[in-house]
């Protein structure tokens, strides 16, 4: 185990300073446009293709003048719930240890939010975060206690390494080395953000991390301000990629932030993407995107590699949007 452990970040450390900051700048074909669905509402926006058919089940909720709360929960369920997709729940690639632990949280207009982090067995952790939030004093639980919570609240208990999900760990245990591929290995968390009828927002964020992380490891998305952040006086925000990335710089938070203070949805994204870049050495392999939806119904996302999208859904539109953003690879 330590060996494999050393192994891991000795591969971290020996892809380092390949792309700095300095190689990447002047992408300047690129027009600062701002999706906008301006007066949208309801509107629900989420992260990767995945975000279509999440998107689908949570409009279900948000048409039928359901709240945004209800609304992002089960959309984000049903990513969560798909054995095909291998970085969110059932099916997620599995630690270097070939277990698969997930995180999550859940954030509504009242500033309410609860979180679960590096827990195992439960199929839809978006749904104990959301227990955390309601039934308990905390904002997040974390390992054998998150589980301990999740069966006392009556979730089930399930294998979540699939067939596939393990055979690819097995393949990777030969070599054990530690080379994440941006946007499609392991970057694929989902996050949603939502604002129904009533004009409130909610958001979600789910995943089952880095392929491959070490055993304990948490990610950004189960951090509030990180991963996911809602303030229902100016929007919110949420994260994909590197996690540690993104929880270094309190990534969502900022972006709420900065549109606080008069940027649109997806000036925040990229101001936020910015301060990632110009705060990593090395930017080989870091992928992060960023997508916010602001009160007003405008959205944006924007990334740091070419390749993050996003899912929309509103009356009138449903569509994958390509985010902008810094390096053309
Ligand atoms: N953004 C997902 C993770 O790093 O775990």
């Amino acid at each position: 185990m330590s060996g494999r452990r050393n192994f891991i970040k000795t591969s971290m450390l020996a892809s380092a300073a390949l792309i700095t900051p300095a190689a990447y700048r002047g992408n300047k074909n690129q027009q600062q446009g701002k999706n906008t669905a301006k007066g949208a509402k309801p509107i629900v926006v989420s992260t990767w293709q995945a975000g279509l058919s999440a998107n689908k089940t949570a409009w279900a909720t948000l048409a039928g003048g359901g709240s945004a709360l209800d609304a992002v929960e089960s959309g984000v369920r049903v990513t969560e719930s798909d054995a095909e997709n291998s970085s969110v729940g059932l099916g997620g690639l599995p630690d270097c240890d070939g277990k698969v632990t997930l995180d999550a949280c859940i954030m509504d207009h009242k500033t309410r939010c609860g979180a679960v982090a590096f827990l195992q067995h439960i199929e839809n952790p978006v749904s104990v975060a959301r227990k955390v939030m309601e039934d308990t004093p905390h904002v997040m639980l974390a390992g054998e206690g998150a589980l301990q919570f999740a069966l006392e609240k009556g979730f089930e208990k399930t294998n979540l390494l699939t067939t596939s999900a393990k055979k690819k760990w097995q393949k990777w245990l030969e070599k054990s080395r530690y080379q994440p591929v941006i946007n499609i290995e392991n970057h694929d968390t989902i996050g949603m953000l939502a604002i129904d009828q009533n004009g409130d927002l909610s958001g979600a964020c789910t995943t089952s991390g880095m392929a491959y992380k070490l055993h304990g490891r948490v990610g950004d998305s189960p951090i509030i301000g990180a991963g996911l952040f809602v303030d229902n006086e100016v929007g919110g925000a949420c994260a994909t990629g590197v996690g540690e990335a993104v929880i270094r710089i309190a990534g969502s938070a900022v972006v709420v932030e900065l549109m606080r203070n008069g940027h649109s949805p997806e000036e925040a994204c990229k101001e936020a993407v910015l301060r990632i870049i110009k705060k990593h050495q090395n930017l080989k392999n870091l992928q992060v995107g960023f997508l916010a939806l602001n009160k007003n119904g405008e959205y944006g996302g924007y990334c740091i590699y070419k390749g993050f999208n996003f899912a929309l859904k509103t009356r009138a539109e449903e569509k994958l949007i390509d985010a902008k953003y810094e390096i053309d690879k």
